[in-house]
This record gives structure tokens, C-alpha cells and sequence, in this order.
């Protein structure tokens, strides 16, 4: 009999990655996916821990999935539910004791043994899915095993998606003062390059045409390479632009201090490379800067993008900010305005600076909500009119698109421009995976309109 498996995303693009691992893992065990908890034998919360109610959330999310599974119970059936991901990790004891019914919390270290955890669960809650307590069965998988999670991993099924993730590098060693992901993900750890080029080569063969590596930190990465030296990412993505039928390469996420020169070069010499990079800046005052152990100045972010463009003109910047971080003036505030205002980003996420358990920025004395909650809306402002500015100038031009599915009307595709805005264009179905040139005439507030090269010619 077929099982069926439910799993739950939150935050970042490493846990989609992970959760289709997860999915895989648990495929020769008999469980399909399930596009929801109800009728769910199995479901897994792949949380995230790097902002504020991240841990209400998830215990919000168990309180319904706890009805379900008491209801399955009362027909004799079971339901084995598990927590993952970086809340699992910072907080699983935690998990463990307010929600006993869930039957097993692990980490982002620690699910390639979801197998084995899933036969135990299995074993443990009896033939009748009786639930026989915490203490007889749940199960807490929160270390960092010594044996690399990648080597014990199935190889990734052929994707069926024409944007496939890859991750390359997980965890960080920077200790940014006010994030969690060293704690959660643990030590900064990068793929060797040939086991990369391996999982490239079947996403390709299965489809995708467009790949995201993925990183905490990704642009540390420097795997052993093939010849027995280490690769760093410029390097890496070389050896990836070099597979045919692999049109787009992306990174994500990047930090300012690892942009070397062969990365830079890459963005020269690539054209598979997209013109689009997440690079976040986080504050624009090098006070700031400091207290959060980000090890580089506002004017070092401005060398880096000034060195970046030179290489490759066309190239738009997306970033991450913090407003409100303790200790931030009015005058700090302002350096970031400018930095924003002098960079021009094309799109940015912004938050208020939230404080972790267990970061040594949690301990400072806090600003208050009000004054976070109007630089935000300052910052936000701004951002907005640029990100406008910048979709603004995409009508009238023509730019290749990678269309990825249906849209939401009939008739309608919807793909990326190499700058990532979704783009939504009239055009048949079997263009799906076609790299397709547009001609853009409107946009939305998010996402771009435009209209087939060559279809308006036809249509007269
Ligand atoms: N408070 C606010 N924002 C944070 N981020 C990480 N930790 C915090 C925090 N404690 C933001 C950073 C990071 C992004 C993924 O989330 O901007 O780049
Ligand atoms: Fe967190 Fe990124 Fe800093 Fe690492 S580099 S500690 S992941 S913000």
C-alpha cells in the first residue's frame, strides 16, 4: 500500500533543497507526496530559526496536525510526525517536551538517516499507531555526525524542474553577531567539486536547464577539486558553464568579503552566468558593520560592486538589511539610506534587527519598536522605488526568457528574465523549459509582462 508524505517548507531555498532530499529519502520506503497534512501518514516540518516567532509558528502548525493525527488514531490508522530543519536543531528538547506527540525532531545535519528514523518511529508507535508516549519512542536527532550528510545522500532523482537547486556549501564560520545559521547549520562545510558536476550533469539530463547553487555562505565554498586541489566558486561555476544544455547558472547566498577575483571573472567570462546577485550588505555604517562582525566596511561593499560591474555592466544587486540592530543611530541609520541610495539595488529584503537566543547581539540593550518599525518603513520606501526604477526599464526591451510553468490564466507561461523577474507571457505549453525572447510592454508590482518575440508579427 502506498503512504503518503506531507512536507511542510519554511525560510530559505536550502530547505527546499533539503525537503525534495527528504522526499527522495523516503520515496523507497513507499510514502508519495502529499500536497497536504490531511490523510498524511507522515509529516515533516522543515522549519526555519533565522527570525522572530519562527519557534510559535511551528508550534501554532503542530497544534492542528496534532487534531489530525489524534483523529487518524481513532480509525486505527497512524500518522508519524516529525520536526526538522534549524528550529529542530536550536530548540528540539524544547519541541520534544510542550509537544509529545510529535515522534521524532532532527537537524539539517541529520536527515539523510530519516530512513532509519522512520523505520524506528515506525517500530516504536506499535501496528496499531498507538501512541505509546515520548518516553517509548521519540526520537532526537540534533549532533553533527561526523560522516558527511552528501556521501550518505540517494543521488537527487531526474528534476522535472527547468530551475533546479543545487546546494553546494552549507553552514558558516563568520559569526555574524546577530545570526543564528553558525549555530543551526554548523561549521561551513563545501561539496567536492566532483560530486557537484555529478548531481549537475542528472539534473540536466533530467531537465533542468537553469541551476541555483545554494550556501549559507556560498561563496566560501572551496571544495576539493577533481585534480586533487581545492576549487573556490569562480572555479567551480567554470567547470559547470562547461555542460551542455545548461543555459543558466545562479549562486546563492554570497558574502562581501569571499567575492574574489575568479569569481569576478566568471561574471565576466560566463555568459551562463546571470546578471542578477544577492549580496547582502546588511548596514551601510561601518560602526554597525563592526558590531556585527561582518568584517568588512561600507566602502569595501562599494569596491566589491564597483568591480563586479566593471566585469559585467549589466549585472543587478539584491541584498539583505537589518534596521534597528542595538546601538544604531539615527546617523548609522542614514549611512544605509545612502549606501542603498548610491548602489541602487534592484531588489532587497529588509528586516528588524530580531534577537536570537544564543547570539551574543541578543545580550545588548534593544532600540526601541518604534523607532525599528520607522526605519524600516524609511528603508522600505526607498527600496521600493528603486526596485519600480528598475522593473520600469525593462519595458520596451526584449530579454530572454526561461519559461518554468503554466500561469495562472489559461494560455499563459510564466518564467524568469536573467535579471529573476518573473515574467508572464501568452505562449504554448510545450514552451516549458524554452529559452524564449520577450518583449516586455507592462509590469506589476512583482513580476513583468510581455509578449512573444515574433507572436505579435505572426498575429497580423
Ligand atoms: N534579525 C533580523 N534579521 C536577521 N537576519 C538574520 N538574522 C537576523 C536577525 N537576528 C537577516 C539577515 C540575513 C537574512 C537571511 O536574514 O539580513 O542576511
Ligand atoms: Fe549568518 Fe550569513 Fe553572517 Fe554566516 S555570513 S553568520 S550565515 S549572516
Amino acid at each position: 500500500m502506498t503512504k503518503r508524505v506531507f512536507i511542510k517548507t519554511y525560510g530559505c531555498q536550502m530547505n527546499v533543497y533539503d525537503s525534495a532530499r527528504m522526499a527522495e529519502l523516503v520515496a523507497p520506503l513507499g510514502y508519495t507526496p502529499s500536497e497536504t497534512a490531511k490523510g498524511a501518514d507522515l509529516v515533516i516540518l522543515n522549519t526555519c530559526h533565522i527570525r522572530e516567532k519562527a519557534a510559535e509558528k511551528v508550534f501554532s502548525e503542530l497544534g492542528g496536525i496534532r487534531r489530525l493525527k489524534d483523529a487518524k488514531e481513532k480509525r486505527g490508522e497512524r500518522m508519524i510526525v516529525a520536526v526538522a530543519g534549524c528550529v529542530a536543531q536550536a530548540e528540539g528538547a524544547e519541541i520534544m517536551r510542550r509537544a509529545p506527540f510529535v515522534d521524532m525532531v532532527f537537524g539539517p545535519q541529520s536527515y539523510h538517516r530519516l530512513p532509519e528514523m522512520v523505520a524506528r518511529a515506525t517500530r516504536a508507535a506499535g501496528p496499531t499507531g498507538q501512541a505509546r508516549g515520548l518516553e517509548a519512542h521519540g526520537i532526537l536527532e540534533t549532533s553533527f555526525p561526523a560522516e558527511a550528510k552528501f556521501d550518505h545522500l540517494p543521488e537527487s532523482a531526474a528534476a522535472t524542474e527547468v530551475s533546479a537547486l543545487l546546494t553546494i556549501q552549507e553552514g558558516c564560520d563568520k559569526f555574524c553577531t546577530f545570526c543564528v545559521v553558525p549555530y543551526t547549520r554548523g561549521a561551513e562545510f563545501s561539496r567536492p567539486a566532483a560530486q557537484v558536476i555529478a548531481e549537475a550533469g542528472r539534473l540536466v539530463a533530467g531537465g533542468a536547464r537553469e541551476i541555483t547553487l545554494l550556501g549559507q555562505n556560498v561563496n566560501a565554498y572551496h571544495g576539493a577539486a577533481p585534480d586533487g586541489g581545492e576549487w573556490g566558486l569562480g572555479d567551480l561555476l567554470c567547470a559547470l558553464a562547461r555542460i551542455p544544455g545548461l543555459d543558466r547558472l545562479r549562486y546563492t547566498t554570497s558574502h562581501p568579503r569571499d567575492v574574489d577575483d575568479t569569481l569576478i571573472a566568471a561574471h565576466r567570462d560566463l555568459p551562463q552566468l546571470m546578471p542578477f546577485l544577492h549580496l547582502p550588505v546588511q548596514s551601510g555604517s561601518d560602526r554597525i558593520l563592526l558590531a556585527m562582525n561582518r568584517r568588512h566596511t561600507a566602502d569595501d561593499y562599494r569596491r566589491t560592486v564597483q568591480k563586479l560591474r566593471k566585469a559585467r555592466p549589466d549585472l543587478a544587486f539584491s541584498s539583505d538589511l537589518i534596521v534597528g540592530y542595538p546601538g544604531e543611530s539615527e546617523l548609522d541609520f542614514r549611512a544605509t539610506l545612502d549606501l542603498v541610495a548610491e548602489i541602487g539595488f534592484a531588489q532587497a529584503y529588509s528586516f528588524k534587527y530580531s534577537p536570537r537566543p544564543g547570539t551574543p547581539a541578543s545580550a545588548e540593550r534593544q532600540l526601541p519598536e518604534p523607532v525599528k518599525a520607522e526605519r524600516l518603513a524609511a528603508l522600505q520606501s526607498l527600496l521600493r522605488e528603486q526596485q519600480r526604477a528598475f522593473n520600469g526599464a525593462a519595458v520596451g526591451t526584449t530579454m530572454p526568457v526561461l519559461f518554468e510553468r503554466r500561469g495562472r490564466h489559461a494560455g499563459q507561461l510564466v518564467g524568469r528574465s536573467p535579471w529573476l523577474h518573473p515574467v508572464h507571457a501568452d505562449a504554448e505549453p510545450d514552451q516549458i523549459g524554452a529559452l524564449v525572447p520577450v518583449r516586455i510592454v507592462g509590469v506589476r508590482s512583482n513580476s513583468l509582462t510581455g509578449i512573444v518575440d515574433g507572436l505579435e508579427a505572426a498575429a497580423q
